[in-house]
């Protein structure tokens, strides 16, 4: 069914930003958005306030603005706050993460220092390399949700919020698989009063935010929304969730080449990927545990893409390695290294090297801002549960149970797109070409 303009709810007031984890990524992003209210940056890489989409045919010439096609909150209306397992500003955060200059700092100081995250829901078990202490005591996990639910709602009434969005850009937590309390939402609730050790600090924000009825995504990762009893919950409220770990750096990389190499119907022998990076997020990552969750997040990429079952000779025997080294002096500058082996006509063997030197948390801003502007659109829509549209966004896209996740970067675009010209009852644009017929 069509939604016909009207249909959508207006971005009218504040919307509320609120972000577990308020390290590199969150205050680049803030920082970001300031810099941009007051005339000092453009939003570069984020798709909301830079993208265009083409509707109808070519030749009728409309290509608006994404943020002029579908009612997205102003960037003047979003209000930022959240929790940190350290008690530093926005400010203070900032500066130690390294990524933006001391000059682009000083032009948004005053609004960063505002910026003073609430004590976290931590346990070390979860990331073993953070010892904060700005971390909140409870009875038990529930008791712990319920004191993020009441920082939510003292958030919304102190900043005058009409709506809320929550994004998880705290560290990965280790790897854990759902277990029995993760699949229903009674079974969740009961592991809750009763302090389950297998229930993470970022799912307690979960149950929290959608609890409150704020939309959900989820930019490390590690599960957090990615089990039964959250989409469960999502359900219930009527809430969109997405997720899993934004799509940044080598991965994007991947998913932009991968498809080109199936699409010419070019084989791979291997692909070697590593990283050296030195910031907070690369020293969590030294931990084994942590590790295993992204590289779980990062290794389904080409199996997905390259569907080795529908071309054997191509694709059925690919060595994907896949390497994450702390390197202090790197900071959040990191280098990512690829060698590609791929081969082509009667089997003869070639070679693709990638140096991208890259700024992670550079590339993550923009995904943040979409993500809730984008998730704020999905809730006044109506869509609920895993937003699939989204996936554009993430290195491991949830999918609801017996889906496989769509990774082929220009695939997501055309649904992300799809969906929106949905949204405001246009042509879905499938590039078919009927002139022939003419
Ligand atoms: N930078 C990227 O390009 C990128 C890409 C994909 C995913 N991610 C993920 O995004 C997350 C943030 O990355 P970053 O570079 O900002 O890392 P970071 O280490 O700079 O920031 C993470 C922050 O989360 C805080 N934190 C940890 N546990 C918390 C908890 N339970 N409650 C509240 N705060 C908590 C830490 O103290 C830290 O300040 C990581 O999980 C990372 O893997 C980042």
């Amino acid at each position: 069914m069509n939604k016909r303009p009207g249909d959508i709810k207006p971005a009218t007031g504040k919307l509320g930003v609120l972000i577990p984890g308020m390290g590199a990524v969150a205050t680049t992003f803030i920082a970001g958005v300031e810099a941009i209210r007051k005339g000092h940056a453009k939003p570069i890489g984020s798709l909301t306030q830079m993208g265009t989409i083409r509707l109808g045919k070519r030749t009728d010439g409309r290509s608006p603005a994404v943020k002029d096609f579908v009612p997205l909150s102003s960037l003047d209306d979003l209000v930022f706050g959240g929790w940190d397992v350290y008690p530093d500003s926005a400010y203070e955060a900032a500066k130690k993460a390294g990524v933006l200059s001391n000059e682009d700092l000083a032009k948004v100081e005053g609004f960063l220092r505002g910026i003073k995250p609430m004590p976290a829901v931590f346990e070390p078990e979860f990331v073993k390399k953070l010892n904060g202490t700005h971390v909140k005591k409870g009875k038990s996990k529930l008791d712990l949700a319920e004191q993020v639910m009441a920082d939510i709602a003292a958030f919304k009434k102190e900043h005058g919020c009409e709506r809320l969005v929550m994004v998880w850009c705290g560290s990965t937590e280790v790897y854990r698989q759902a277990v029995g309390v993760h699949q229903t939402l009674a079974a969740f609730e009961q592991g809750l009063r009763d302090s389950s050790p297998d229930i993470a600090p970022s799912q307690i924000y979960a149950y929290a935010a959608l609890k409150s009825g704020i939309p959900y995504a989820n930019g490390a990762p590690n599960l957090t929304v990615d089990f039964p009893a959250m989409i469960e919950l999502a359900k219930k409220m009527n809430l969109p969730i997405c997720g899993k770990d934004f799509k940044t750096g080598q991965t994007l990389m991947k998913t932009i080449l991968a498809p080109g190499f199936k699409a010419r119907l070019l084989g791979l022998e291997g692909w070697y990927s590593t990283n050296i990076l030195g910031n907070r997020d690369g020293e969590v990552l030294d931990d084994p545990e942590s590790f295993k969750s992204k590289e779980v997040s990062k290794l389904g990429v080409l199996e997905h893409i390259l569907q080795p079952h529908l071309y054997k000779d191509l694709y059925s025997n690919i060595h994907h390695v896949v390497r994450i080294n702390y390197y202090p002096p790197r900071g959040d500058n990191k280098e990512g290294w690829d060698n590609i082996d791929i081969f082509g006509w009667m089997g003869y063997p070639m070679q693709i090297k990638i140096d991208f030197l890259c700024r992670d948390s550079i590339l993550a801003a923009p995904i943040v801002l979409d993500l809730a502007l984008f998730m704020d659109l999905a809730q006044r829509v109506g869509f609920h549960g895993i937003q699939e549209w989204l996936s554009f966004y993430f290195k491991s896209p949830m999918t609801p149970e017996g889906l496989y996740p769509e990774h082929d970067l220009f695939i997501q675009l055309m649904k992300l797109k799809n969906t929106l010209r949905h949204l405001r009852g246009e042509e879905l644009i499938t590039h078919l070409g009927t002139e022939y017929y003419d």
